[in-house]
């Protein structure tokens, strides 16, 4: 059978995309190629959030496109997902050599459009179109597949879209309007996964905490999403549960309680803020100020002194003055993230950001990065190293991305722990002992533990 090589550009949606994508050729019959040079068909899983995402896809369909027209040209080669949804026939335009072009309410229809081109059946095919009840597609998992083999942890899809159109962000335009999938759908998902071993689930969209709150009545004074969370909570087997990417907004008492009642719901929040000015977040269209935001980080260390906090801070936003920026520093300073994903502003087409007056300086956004990225490396560092000599609870998914002869886990305020261990710990939920913390990395010894 053919091989397929599908390489994943952006979130963690895209990678769960790409999954279901892989399995569903998998279960035609194809096989997985490890890499691009022995593959007949080549599909690249694009991201459109910022610029230089969307450059690194075009630049590498571009240098794939001149090999193998020389090489080997009958190699198939496709884009899927987010630029794919945005420029639909206009990457064919622009790349002749594409055969292939499926955007974000198309996954599922991946599988049969490859075979089609392969047997010849059509020439060129596009498909950006819109699809009802396409959020309950992707639903195939891969564990223990050649992509990952991370199988003590999934993530399952319970959402796709995003109604709050921030004025920065093109994701409304590539993945739609939100809709969710049933409760029973996600739960029954679950289940399988657990069955199949899995020991935590992160529970994935663009908007988590917009989760079924057309369809869903409140309940006990509960939002859908908590409810959703109640019922992968009941779900025996299962030990930890996560989420990703919730809106502040979102966090209402009830979500803040829930950490506190829910055992399985592990100490992490990601929360991006983007800003601390109100300023900015107002022009952003973000729905919240900086001491809402506060307000709610303080509430869920509240319930969990330990919470593990990490968020999203675009800079260099339009009109964003020094007095702005100083707002970010000290929000910061403030809320002391355990870790920051500090993003340049890139202007997006169709995005109300993109046509505001006072669109500021490349150098001066650069600047302001490192000067963000320098404070936020800071703090972690500090945050880690007091890990030192603490016993933390890990989940152990395998063997360590960076040196395969060691174990890797992830405490449930989501840092990343190695240690020394055998085969029989990878899936066990397990106490470590903190031996030594580097920046991004905790060390971590669970024979100690044994003398105590
Ligand atoms: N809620 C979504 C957001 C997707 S975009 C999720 O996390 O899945 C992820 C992050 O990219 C945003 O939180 C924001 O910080 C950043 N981002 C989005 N649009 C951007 C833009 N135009 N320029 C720079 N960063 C951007
Ligand atoms: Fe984008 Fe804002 Fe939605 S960042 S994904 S429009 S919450």
């Amino acid at each position: 059978m053919p091989s397929v090589f599908l390489k994943t550009y952006g979130c963690q949606m895209n990678e769960r995309d790409s999954e279901a994508v892989a399995a569903q050729l998998v279960a035609k019959g194809y096989a997985l190629a490890p890499s691009e040079a022995a593959a007949d068909v080549v599909l690249l899983n694009t991201c459109s959030v910022r610029d230089n995402a969307e450059q690194k896809a075009v630049d590498k369909m571009t240098n794939l496109a001149g090999q193998f027209r020389k090489q080997r040209p009958g190699v198939l080669l496709g884009f899927l997902g987010c630029m794919a949804q945005s420029r639909g026939r206009e990457l064919i335009d622009q790349l002749p050599d594409v055969d292939l072009v499926v955007g974000t309410q198309k996954f599922h229809r991946v599988a049969d459009y490859v075979d089609d081109l392969l047997a010849g059946r059509r020439d060129k095919i596009v498909d950006t179109e819109e699809e009802r009840g396409s959020e309950a597609t992707i639903k195939e998992h891969l564990l223990n597949g050649a992509s990952k083999g991370r199988a003590a942890t999934a993530f399952v899809s319970i959402m796709q879209g995003c109604n709050q159109y921030c004025t920065f962000c093109i994701v409304p335009y590539t993945r739609g309007q939100e809709r969710s999938r049933t409760i029973p759908d996600i739960v029954a998902e679950c289940r399988e996964l657990v069955a199949r071993g899995v020991k935590e689930i992160t529970l994935l969209g663009q908007i988590v905490t917009s989760y079924g709150r057309r369809e869903i009545l409140e309940h006990d004074g509960k939002s859908a999403f908590v409810q959703l969370i109640e019922a992968v909570h009941a779900i025996d087997g299962l030990e930890r549960i996560r989420f990703t990417s919730p809106h502040p907004k979102g966090y209402g008492d009830d979500l803040v309680e829930a950490y506190g009642r829910l055992p399985k719901l592990v100490e992490s929040a990601h929360l991006p803020v983007q800003s601390g000015s109100d300023r900015v977040l107002k022009l952003m269209h973000r729905g919240y100020t900086r001491a809402r935001f506060l307000d709610i980080i303080a509430k869920l260390r509240a319930v969990h002194p330990e919470m593990g906090i990490t968020t999203d801070i675009i800079v260099g936003f339009p009109g964003e003055t020094e007095a702005d920026f100083a707002e970010t520093l000290s929000l910061a300073r403030e809320v002391e993230f355990d870790n920051a994903f500090v993003f340049k502003y890139s202007p997006r087409r169709d995005t109300p950001a993109a046509a505001m007056p006072d669109q500021l300086p490349e150098d001066l956004i650069e600047t302001r990065h490192a000067q963000l990225l320098a404070l936020i490396n800071e703090i972690a560092e500090a945050k880690h190293k007091a890990c030192e000599g603490r016993v933390l609870q890990i989940l152990v998914e395998g063997p360590s991305r960076k040196n395969p002869a060691r174990l890797e886990g992830r405490t449930r305020a989501n840092k990343i722990v190695i240690f020394e261990g055998s085969e029989r710990h990878i899936g066990q939920v397990m106490d470590v002992r903190i031996v030594r913390a580097a920046p991004f990395t905790l060390y971590g010894d669970p024979a100690i533990l044994n003398l105590n």
